[in-house]
């Protein structure tokens, strides 16, 4: 709400200034008291958001604490959908541009915690508390045998629509293979019923992006498949070797997964 207020001023305030208004008058890094809608500590919550999305800040353990309210309301607020869905709509307007061969080569790759599957009852729980407190690997393990994650809209609405188009899908998730079976019975409940692979990680073979990246090697360079998009919350999902012909980072601003 408060940010919609603060494009909303921003889109008036340019409206009112035009048309070209003498150069001096124009004092873009004065900040116009008030006129934000955001407060303090909301707006370096949102400067530290915007670092943490784009990679400038890396390798955090924890939201910081006096951010919880905002991640809070960014998070079961509007504009984690909106942000959302936007890469996802991006997603399909480049993937509807692609020459795809009936060779079944053509492959999308979608990770899944906070990607495909939303963990959000259990990171909104007391139990996470949006990320300010460490993760209790227990607790998380707990809720993901409940098979309730549900399905993030703009991420099931894109698979469906890669699907339409001919794209095969293969799912990769850090999560380790010994929660495969009940992890793949959530997946099909919410929507997404068929895959070409999915790809859960060993315990032998290490985690995050590098785990990652060598499974994405595996599959153009062993299987043959050709990476036309790939799709997550974690940078580590997208760094690396093999990335995907275009990657697209979704939000997510309460875990950092190196
Ligand atoms: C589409 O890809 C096939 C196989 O790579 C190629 O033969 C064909 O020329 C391509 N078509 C277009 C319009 O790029
Ligand atoms: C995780 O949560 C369980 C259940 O509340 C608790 O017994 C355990 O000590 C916690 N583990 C850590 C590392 O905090
Ligand atoms: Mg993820």
């Amino acid at each position: 709400m408060g940010f919609t207020f603060f494009l909303l001023i921003l889109t008036i305030s340019s409206v009112v200034a035009s048309p070209n208004p003498p150069f001096n008058q124009i004092h873009l890094l004065m900040p116009h008291s008030g006129s934000a809608g955001l407060k303090h500590p909301d707006l370096d919550c949102l400067s530290w958001r915007l670092a943490v999305e784009v990679h400038n800040i890396q390798n955090w353990k924890q939201v910081p604490g006096e951010c919880k309210t905002y991640v809070e309301h960014y998070m079961l607020g509007e504009q984690y959908r909106k942000d959302f869905d936007i890469v996802t709509e991006e997603a399909y307007k480049y993937a509807k541009g692609l020459n795809i061969t009936k060779d079944g080569k053509d492959i999308w790759v979608f990770d899944i915690d906070e990607t495909s599957l939303s963990n959000l009852r259990f990171w909104a729980s007391d139990n996470a508390a949006f990320g300010t407190i460490p993760l209790n690997i227990t607790l998380f393990v707990k809720w993901v045998e409940e098979e309730t994650a549900p399905a993030i809209p703009g991420a099931l609405k894109l698979y469906k629509q890669l699907i339409e188009l001919g794209f095969k899908i293969v799912f990769m998730t850090g999560l380790d293979e010994a929660y495969g079976e009940i992890r793949s019975k959530n997946m099909k409940y919410v929507g997404y019923t068929t895959w070409e692979k999915i790809i859960y990680n060993k315990a032998s073979e290490g985690s995050g992006v590098v785990y990652k990246q060598a499974k994405r090697k595996e599959l153009e360079e062993v299987f043959g498949y050709r990476i036309r998009g790939n799709v997550g919350d974690q940078w580590s999902d997208l760094l690396g070797t093999n990335p995907g012909d275009r990657t697209f980072k979704v939000p997510n601003p309460m875990y950092y997964v190196a």
